[in-house]
């Protein structure tokens, strides 16, 4: 039993035109006074709209990225202090997607950590193994090598939030087991200096599993993809993780 925060993130990924803010503010009225942190991680371009939609409600809104400098000749990027001034709380950093599209790097994850820190933002760092790494038996290697690669300096509980998110469980339906899931959050909850940092599951949370990954033991929450893009099915994912053990 730890006593860190629960929380509900949404990775809307490349998904999300100004249409799809009604369901934003659905998610917002069904839930105003929730019993755990709400978070919408919208594209770039529906993040200050997103904020204004949500203004006054319980739902934050956080970035999927960000680059390590604060400002300069970096064409196409976003600074952490512009996330910040649309609005954002938090930032995903980290994601397998973009470790995979973009070749970045554990220290390229902690400098852009840092970066976020320093602009007040909440870093949202995400690990995970590939299939090929866990048929190996290589997953708890993959997962604390990325872990310490990727924390920066003077990561606290009010500041990071750390993701296990098995590459082969992205998009693909596919789930580890419980003990399996358990495993790697017992590993990373044991690794990590602040017990009170979330640790959030990712990879294909549904309505239909959430409560059961939510009873796991240092397990605080999830980083949903798909699902978290219809108020109806985030809703009720977020309702399981209010409903499950602290
Ligand atoms: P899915 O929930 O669509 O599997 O995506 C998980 C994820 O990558 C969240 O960051």
């Amino acid at each position: 039993m730890s006593h860190a925060c629960k929380l509900a993130a949404g990775n809307w990924k490349m998904n999300g035109l100004r249409a799809n803010l009604d369901e934003a503010r659905a998610l917002a009225a069904a839930f105003p006074d929730p019993k755990c942190g709400i978070l919408l991680c919208p594209p770039a371009t529906l993040l200050a709209t997103m904020r204004d939609a949500l203004s006054g409600t319980a739902v934050m809104v956080g970035g999927q990225d960000c680059h390590a400098q604060s400002s300069g000749a970096h064409t196409g990027d976003i600074s952490a202090g512009m996330l910040a001034d649309a609005g954002a709380r938090q930032v995903i950093l980290g994601h397998s997607e973009r470790r995979a599209d973009h070749a970045e790097t554990s220290a390229q994850v902690a400098a852009k950590a840092s970066a976020a820190h320093a602009a007040g933002l909440v870093a949202i760092i995400c690990i995970g193994e590939t299939e090929a790494e866990r048929d190996a038996g290589k997953t708890l290697d993959v997962v604390l090598s990325q872990l310490a690669d990727s924390l920066p300096e003077g990561a606290t509980s009010a500041n990071t939030v750390i993701a296990y998110e098995p590459v082969w469980a992205i998009g693909t339906g596919r789930t580890p087991t419980i003990e399996q899931i358990a495993e790697v959050h017992d590993a990373l909850r044991a690794a990590l200096p602040d017990a009170g940092i979330s640790l959030l599951y990712g990879g294909s949370v549904k309505p239909a599993n959430a409560a059961e990954i939510f009873a796991i033991t240092n397990v605080n929450g999830a980083l949903v993809g798909g699902a978290s893009l219809k108020a109806v099915d985030f809703g009720a994912i977020i309702a399981a993780l209010e409903g499950a053990p602290d």
